[in-house]
């Protein structure tokens, strides 16, 4: 088993000892201001001996969308980023459920907040191990926060740039004082965008709705995902559209969807029970369904996973 601490990260273009992958305590102020980064997870089958890995090329497409809108140069294509993940990964051992971090920052950034040309960039890539919670009982309960999404005129939720994370760390910070497992937040225009990690969905006579992505939220792979699934195998109908808080408070189901929330059953938001307060039928199936495609027990979807075969690797 591969410890918290992985032996390698991915930096200054090599792999590099995590005991000796440090930087200057005085680069940490503005360094992170305009970084991006992706979030990726590897699914273990213990059987197969691979590490199934979900829509990496999504996602590092998706990385280079944020370096650009950032002017942050990457100076990789996702090829070579896809090899190094592979490479990493069995250098790492990664043997068991991994989460996969890169992450692009402003490596000289100190005096050069304002000025994008004098930037220069450092990709770092991290793993780290991390359990799924598909098929167990998790569950969460949600409140709408009184802090507004941040929207497209001001910090773009469409990218990962760690910045926008503030605005979800306030208003996970403001519901969880109040005993809430996550915070649902609403956009400027009073519309439902997303959670601080993850895209919201209801179930609402019989059909998929979820905000559409003009609404304040990243576009989510899970999300894309789920809506294929929702359409191909449950044979349901899928709407994308601005969505109302009351919806919510009415839908026979809801739940969260990303890379950390897998699916996520949402029991009750305000206080509202949604449905009977138990995980629903549409939810439940797309656990499982989504558990066999992310472990690499679905043929029809393998060519979502990236298959890093661990075989050659010591146990
Ligand atoms: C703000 C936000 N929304 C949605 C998601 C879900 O996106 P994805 O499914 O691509 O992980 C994430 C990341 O997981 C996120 O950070």
């Amino acid at each position: 088993m591969a410890a918290e601490n992985p032996t390698y990260i991915f930096w200054n273009d090599e792999l590099t000892r995590w005991e000796d992958a440090t930087v200057h305590v005085t680069s940490i102020a503005w360094s992170a201001l305009g970084a991006v980064f992706e979030g990726i997870r590897g699914y273990w089958n213990e059987e197969q001996e691979r590490l199934h890995v979900f829509r990496l090329t999504e996602h590092l497409d998706r990385l280079q969308s944020s370096t650009r809108l950032v002017r942050l140069p990457l100076g990789y294509s996702t090829p070579e980023l896809s090899d190094i993940v592979v490479r990493l990964l069995k250098e790492n051992e990664c043997r068991e459920d991994t989460y996969i971090f890169p992450l692009v920052y402003g490596a000289d950034a100190e005096d050069k907040r304002f000025d994008p040309s004098a930037l220069s960039s450092a990709l770092l890539i991290r793993t780290k191990p991390m359990a799924s919670h598909l098929n167990t009982d998790f569950q969460q309960h949600a409140r709408v926060s009184t802090w507004t999404r941040i929207s497209d005129t001001v910090m773009p939720p469409r990218i990962k740039n760690i910045s926008n994370y503030r605005n979800g760390q306030l208003a996970t910070h403001e519901v969880r004082q109040d005993g809430y497992d996550v915070a649902f937040m609403l956009n400027p225009h009073g519309k439902v965008s997303e959670a601080p990690g993850a895209c919201i969905a209801h179930v609402a006579k019989g059909k998929l709705i979820t905000p559409d992505v003009t609404s304040g939220i990243l576009e989510s792979i899970t999300r894309d995902a789920v809506i294929t699934l929702v359409r191909e195998e449950l044979g349901m109908e899928v709407i994308e559209r601005p969505v109302d808080r009351t919806e919510l408070y009415l839908a026979d189901e809801v739940f969260t969807c990303g890379t950390a929330a897998e699916i996520t059953p949402v029991v009750s938001v305000d206080k509202y029970p949604v449905g009977s307060g138990e995980i629903g039928a549409t939810t439940g199936r797309l656990m499982s369904l989504l558990e066999d495609i992310l472990r690499g027990r679905n043929e029809k979807y393998a060519e979502w996973n990236t298959s890093v075969d661990m075989a050659m690797t010591t146990a």
